[in-house]
């Protein structure tokens, strides 16, 4: 059999750290996996140009192993004016709550991704990821021509397929257990929520490329289970969350430490995209709406301001709390701590 995926990086044990944006995925997150031995990911997708490549620069002096940069596919949207002026009537109330100015427009809804991307491949990681689209092949040519891995995320056996035959080096097999942003782009959302277990092996069965499995894999039991299923590596975000060198705010890490079995679920209302969260009093009032509220990223810029207000006053109820549906075994421990436990529980499960 050719060499597993992750010995290319040379890797002690088959676990990446998963990119995640909105602040969780420091450089010093990203260093401090990378450094203990697993592949450590930058969350692009939010940050401009500029941004990654000093967020780049810092991990590169932190660390010399290789990590990778993680960004979302995607256009300039236009939003028609019917559904801004819904999305910001609804979210008016929230703004009253919490006191807050209604915020201006955002004069770009989401970051440039073809600028994006050829900051990244001039930056060469060793691997780009992406999430929520499919590149074209000029776009994949580059990222060969730059000899940088490329991750497709898949949440169905047709995006597997896709990724398969534009040439990704693998696939990410995102399962309906994950924290975070749905990656699906072909295909209706509802159609494309297996658990993690079963589209790992139907993509295994399915592609000639490697499969990483992503979603509610907390312990290096989980991590033995997605391996025997077909996986070749291990993608991990919500067990990371927790961790001193990671992002995010301080009342998201107080609500993930309270955070019992079952505290999840998916929702539209704060993005226009379906992301599984903690649930709050925000998406629970706002599911009536979600529907019709205008699609990612339009809603999460829409959003931002109240999310950023509802932090700054420790508002968990307001919040967007991503985190998958393992969170209640999130541990918080330094990220070298938590690669070496998982490395030993691995190991154990294999005994
Ligand atoms: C807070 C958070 C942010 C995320 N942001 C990204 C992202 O920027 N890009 C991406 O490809 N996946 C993102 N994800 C999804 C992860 O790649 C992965 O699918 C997920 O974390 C796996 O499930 P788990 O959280 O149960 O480990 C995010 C997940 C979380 C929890």
């Amino acid at each position: 059999m050719a060499e597993a995926f992750w010995q290319r990086w040379r890797l002690k044990l088959p676990l990446v750290q998963a990119p995640m944006a909105g602040g969780a995925t420091t450089p010093q997150l990203v260093a401090a996996v990378s450094d203990a031995g697993a592949l450590g990911f930058l969350a692009g997708a939010m940050l401009a140009p500029q941004q990654i490549r000093e967020q780049t620069e810092k991990i590169r002096a932190l660390t010399e192993r290789p990590f990778g940069i993680n960004l979302f596919v995607q256009g300039m949207p236009a939003p028609d004016e019917a559904e801004l002026e819904l999305a910001l009537s609804l979210l008016r109330p929230w703004h009253e709550e919490l006191g807050i100015a209604p915020p201006a427009l955002p004069a770009g809804f989401c970051q440039p991704f073809g600028e994006q991307l050829q900051t990244a491949l001039a930056l060469r990681p060793a691997l780009l990821s992406f999430t929520f689209g499919i590149l074209t092949s000029d776009q994949m040519l580059a990222c060969k021509e730059a000899g940088i891995a490329v991750v497709g995320t898949a949440t169905n056996l047709a995006e597997g397929l896709a990724w398969a035959e534009l040439g990704a080096d693998a696939v990410c097999a995102q399962g309906r257990e994950a924290g975070g942003h749905r990656g699906t782009f072909i295909g209706e959302q509802q159609q494309s929520l297996r658990p993690m277990l079963s589209l790992v092996y139907e993509l295994a069965q399915n592609l000639p490329l490697p499969v990483i499995a992503a979603g509610g894999i907390m312990n290096g039991r989980d991590i033995a289970a997605a391996m025997r299923n077909g996986a070749q590596a291990c993608q991990l975000g919500t067990a990371f969350l927790r961790c001193p060198e990671s992002g995010i705010s301080a009342p998201w890490k107080q609500a993930l430490a309270k955070a019992g079995n079952g505290a999840t679920c998916l929702t539209r209302a704060f993005s226009g995209r379906y992301a599984r969260g903690l649930s709050n009093r925000y998406i629970e009032e706002m599911a009536q709406w979600q529907d019709k509220l205008p699609a990612y990223p339009v809603m999460n810029a829409l959003s931002g301001p109240l999310r950023a207000a509802a932090a700054q006053a420790g508002r968990d109820d307001l919040m967007s709390l991503w985190a998958g549906e393992g969170v209640a075994d999130a541990r918080e421990v330094p990220a070298a701590e938590l690669v070496s436990q998982l490395q030993g529980e691995w190991q154990a499960a294999y005994r």
